[in-house]
């Protein structure tokens, strides 16, 4: 069994933010590669939006104990108006703030491109326009959306400089794209703009107080995410957790049941059950993580009411499947 870890073990090349490394950083990224780059707040650890599996990567380099939403990165409004919903507040606030250092959180459109992982299974996507000179061309070169965390290992402050990456992250990721210390190194303003009155999820860069002043409205808070934190199970909406009941550690497939396998071998009772599906066959916990939004869907999409879960092993990425596994099939509200 792997865990996935030899996936990562590369040598991080440091490649100077001119327009060949830019150039250079836009193709590894669109190979499903890891680029840490700056912005204007921090350096972020960016990963193709849209593959599951550069995304399962990113979790894994950053030792992120949960699969915290990601924010999607665009190079211009337009491209992110493709992606999730803005509403007229949250349009205001684009005209305005963007590009710059504001993430608004709004509804994800149907066949939103940014992959289950990557959105932790929400309803919603967090969208942001940097503003920043090689962020900017970047993303303009990806032409996809990048998901960026800040570019540190789980628990640790966010990175400012290229310095502060490789300390974090050395020989984790596949590119830093050194474009010197980052302008603001605070993180952006998220603010929540699923309904018309915006509510702040994380204080940032840009100021309450010049928000307000464009709303011509107070801000209220809602509840506060702390970075890095796991999200609380009751923050998760409940269309996160899976009609169908889950049976987790399953050894056994019982009659009417679907199968949510792991690893090679499969439980008793599977050759009775029409619906199969496994995280990955050869037991590799990376293609695991990648897969595990995108198959719980399609199970639940059938019609039976339970669905068995295979045990998976608590190592590395696993703790954070079991841990959305857990949530999904706590009771439901
Ligand atoms: O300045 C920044 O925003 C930096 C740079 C690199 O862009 N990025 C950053 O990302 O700080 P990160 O992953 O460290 O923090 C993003 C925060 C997390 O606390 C996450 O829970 C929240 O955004 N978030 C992302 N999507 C969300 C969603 N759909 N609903 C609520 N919160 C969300
Ligand atoms: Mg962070």
């Amino acid at each position: 069994m792997t865990t996935g870890l030899e996936a990562t073990k590369h040598i991080t090349r440091i490649v100077p933010a001119d327009s060949a490394g830019i150039a250079e950083a836009a193709r590894v990224l669109a190979e499903g590669g890891l680029v840490a780059f700056p912005t204007e707040t921090v350096y972020g650890l960016g990963a193709d939006a849209t593959d599951a599996n550069a995304v399962a990567r990113l979790y894994e380099a950053k030792e992120r104990p949960t699969f915290n939403p990601l924010i999607a990165h665009l190079a211009s409004a337009d491209a992110a108006k493709k992606i999730g919903r803005l509403n007229g507040t949250a349009l205001r606030l684009a005209g305005k703030f963007w590009p710059g250092p504001l993430t608004l959180v709004v509804p994800a459109l149907p066949r939103c491109p940014v992959c289950d992982l990557a959105r932790a299974g929400l309803d919603t996507v967090a969208l942001r326009v940097p503003a920043h000179p090689v962020a900017h061309p970047l993303l303009e070169a990806v032409g996809k959306p990048v998901v960026a965390p800040s570019a540190n290992r789980s628990g640790h402050v966010s990175p400012t400089t290229a310095d502060h990456v490789l300390t974090d992250l050395r020989d984790r990721i596949d590119v830093v794209l050194d474009g010197g210390p980052t302008p603001f190194g605070l993180e952006s303003t998220i603010l929540d703009c699923t309904d018309e009155e915006p509510r702040m999820l994380r204080p940032g860069t840009i100021p309450r107080g010049t928000i307000e002043e464009l709303l011509g409205a107070p801000v209220a808070d809602s509840a506060p995410i702390a970075d890095e934190a796991p999200i609380a199970p009751g923050q998760l909406p409940s269309h996160y957790a899976t009609r169908a009941k889950l049976r987790l550690d399953a050894d056994r497939v019982e009659p009417h049941e679907a199968l949510l396998a792991f690893g090679p071998s499969l439980p008793p009772g599977a050759e009775r059950t029409a619906y199969v599906l496994n995280l990955s066959p050869n037991g590799d916990l990376l293609e695991a993580a990648a897969n595990l939004f995108a198959h719980l869907r399609a199970l639940d999409a059938t019609d039976v009411h339970s669905i068995a879960v295979a045990p998976i092993p608590v190592t590395g990425l696993g703790e954070a499947i079991r841990d959305r596994l857990l949530r999904a099939a706590a009771p439901k509200p």
